[in-house]
């Protein structure tokens, strides 16, 4: 909503109220709060001097109507699909005059130094360095002309199933427990990462372009550089990169991003559990939750082999060793945890993690609605229970000429080194402000974050511990962000809190076991805004308190996760559901909505209710024990790409549709789904 709506004398800075107060001013505000006007309205609106929100008793003033004409706030889009049934079958789901097929599955060749992949899982280590990688997560399609039917998918890599990468699954040497084969774990850092592959599209099914000179690898050992605050900092030392300048690998990539100038981003999620201090943990160390035992998958149980090169294995192992950081890996993690700038238009770039947009456990990293002469600004959720959104602005204004750069890691360097993190704090009232992490910002203990710590690049390595000092509000699992390319306002899964037992305001469920998605819209500060509750998840025969937005059996969802408008101003809402009011009826699935279009009579943006939410139409059903996650559209809106994630028994065919006959075992793949239309025209409208 605008803040020009909101009533200051609701303005309530307790963030404990009551679960029922809340609640009710939730059900009522939806129906005034949410402006339609956008981010360039706001803009007008600034030439009329309106006052600040973000104190407690400053009065807000209403501005006038702005004299600049606007551009469009309203997507003229209209699904014309019919919702899908519920289904948990081992195929996908697609509506009536729509076709799947199955696109660059775990262990496809990119290359021909990589054999073809074998059923029985015995490719080798060497083999999935230039093969897809496993468990696809968030994804981005770069066109290569103008059609679009020739481009560039960057696939996230979460992480592995070791049950079907290996013949047989992990092996151990039975007396200790411990990893005993160099190869099959060497297999398994191969399997994490991105991969750029090229596509192309022949005869209405898409194709992996074998050997194209684009398709690459990025592992959980590709060397990649540090930028912005911990670049070259002692922080980063280690035995490897001494000066503290680069990192080994991408770890738990999960939701992404793209940036305007044309490179792809990958989040690193749940990197901790990759590394072990067995001394004693760090403040950070134990805020993020480093292990004190072990590591996820006992990579380092090889550290010290004969034929270990590097250090590869023993760097997982962050307990101080040597006699300073340059003789271990005490320092090894704190290469983790960042977003990292991929350009997939140029094989021989490397990777950057753009360490000023903080450390943490990051789902996506979704740019805001674009201004020339504006900073560019990154929003990006901290998927843990209880943690934080944060979002990140850039010290330097966006020149629109640096869309068309051809020297894009450079203008990553020039948007994303420096500027200012925040982290968010939602108020009772429909208010929000934007906390900075910088050493001067005010704690609420009434210090600063100086006190606590000693450089911006320690802030930037404990952000969320920074962020706890401050008063960041505690979500329900911050997920993916999505801005709205007509009204500027974004979109965030909070996909589920099973552990709340007290309430805030932008989390008002106890025990929030469905989800919901928040919304909010920049004010002309960059310190405030103003958010409401999108839709919140439910099974539909949920009671009158769970099943707050009306969802019925062809819309019902929980555990909001992947998130994305297309530009037409279609917003996209993937499954990571685990709870079983709702998995009894669909497996994970894809609905589709335009909010911009969910209005009332004052064209004040609406949340979905039991009245508009047959507007939220189910277009998609993976298959059995799947997670559908990562989304990508082509320029011309002719096909969908969406990641079937660790599938239970999948695919059967490249058919996705095509379902596995029962009793039939198979080597799971994650894999892409492209959904067209029968006749090939424009999805979903
Ligand atoms: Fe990897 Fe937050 O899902
Ligand atoms: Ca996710
Ligand atoms: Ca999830
Ligand atoms: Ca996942």
């Amino acid at each position: 909503m605008s803040k020009a709506t909101f009533d200051p004398t609701l303005y309530n800075k307790s963030n404990n109220e009551p679960f029922n107060q809340v609640l009710d001013k939730h059900l009522s505000r939806r129906n005034f709060v949410k402006s339609g006007l956008g981010l360039s309205a706001m803009t007008a609106f600034a030439s009329v001097g309106l006052t600040a929100c973000g104190s407690d008793d400053t009065p807000v003033t209403k501005p006038v109507d702005p004299v600049t004409p606007l551009p469009p706030t309203k997507s003229t889009a209209k699904l014309n699909f019919t919702s899908v049934a519920g289904s948990r079958l081992d195929a996908v789901v697609v509506p009536e005059g729509y076709t799947a097929q199955v696109l660059a599955p775990w262990g496809t060749p990119l290359n021909a130094k990589a054999a073809p992949w074998k059923s029985d899982g015995s490719n080798t280590a060497d083999d999935q360095a230039n093969s897809v990688g496993m468990h696809h997560d968030g994804m981005h399609f770069f066109p290569l002309n103008d059609t679009g039917n020739d481009g560039l998918l960057c696939i996230n890599h979460e992480y592995i199933d070791e049950v079907a990468l290996h013949p047989a699954g992990q092996t151990f040497d039975p007396t200790s427990g411990l990893r005993t084969i160099i190869d099959e774990v060497r297999k398994e850092i191969n399997a994490h990462g991105v991969s750029v592959v090229r596509i192309k599209l022949v005869n209405n099914q898409w194709e992996v372009v074998s050997n194209d000179n684009h398709n690459r690898r990025f592992t959980g050992a590709t060397v990649m550089d540090i930028s912005g605050p911990l670049a070259y900092s002692s922080l980063l030392e280690t035995r490897y990169s001494p000066d503290g300048s680069q990192a080994r690998g991408t770890l738990n990539n999960c939701g992404n991003g793209y940036t305007p100038w044309g490179t792809y981003l990958t989040c690193e999620e749940n990197w901790p559990g990759y590394f072990a201090n067995r001394g004693t943990l760090t403040a950070e160390q134990n805020r993020i939750g480093i292990s004190k035992t072990s590591t996820r998958y006992g990579w380092d149980d090889l550290a010290g082999h004969d034929e270990e090169r590097l250090d590869e294995f023993a760097r997982f192992d962050v307990t101080p060793k040597g006699a300073s950081a340059q003789d271990d890996y005490r320092n090894e993690a704190n290469g983790h945890g960042y977003i990292v700038e991929i350009d997939p238009f140029n094989p021989t770039s490397r990777a950057v993690k753009r360490t000023a947009l903080g450390r943490f456990r990051h789902e996506g990293c979704t740019f805001g609605k674009l201004t020339e002469g504006k900073p560019v600004v990154f929003y990006s959720g901290h998927d843990s229970q209880f943690e934080y959104l944060y979002k990140f602005v850039s010290a330097a204004a966006w020149d629109a000429k640096d869309a068309d750069s051809s020297n894009r890691i450079q203008t990553g360097d020039k948007y994303m080194n420096e500027g200012t993190l925040y982290a968010a704090k939602f108020n009772a009232n429909g208010g929000g402000v934007w906390l900075p992490l910088t050493l001067d910002s005010q704690t609420t203990d009434g210090k600063t974050l100086g006190n606590t710590f000693a450089s911006l690049a320690e802030i930037i390595l404990n952000t969320a511990g920074a962020a706890d000092l401050v008063g960041a509000t505690p979500m329900d699992r911050p997920e993916w962000c999505a801005v709205d390319p007509f009204t500027g306002s974004i979109y965030l899964t909070l996909t589920n809190n099973s552990k709340r037992t007290e309430t805030n305001p932008a989390n008002p469920r106890l025990k929030n076991h469905f989800g919901h998605i928040i919304r909010w819209d920049e004010s002309d500060k960059d310190t405030e805004f103003t958010w409401d509750i999108f839709v919140f998840g439910s099974p539909s025969d949920g009671n009158a308190e769970t099943n707050l937005s009306g969802l019925t059996d062809l819309n019902q969802f929980a555990s909001p996760d992947g998130l994305a408008f297309d530009q037409r101003g279609i917003l996209w809402v993937q499954t990571d559901n685990g709870a079983k009011e709702v998995a009894e009826e669909t497996n994970d699935q894809m609905l589709a909505i335009v909010p911009s279009t969910l209005v009332d009579g004052q064209e004040k943006q609406l949340g979905v209710t039991a009245d508009n939410q047959m507007e939220l139409k189910r277009f998609f059903v993976g298959p059995n024990d799947c997670e559908v996650t990562g989304f990508a559209i082509s320029p011309d809106y002719t096909s969908v790409f969406a990641n079937i994630q660790h599938p239970g028994n999948w695919p059967y065919s490249s058919n996705a549709a095509e379902k596995t006959p029962a009793g039939t075992t198979l080597r799971p793949r994650a894999a892409t789904v492209v959904i067209r239309k029968l006749d090939g025209k424009e999805v979903a409208v």
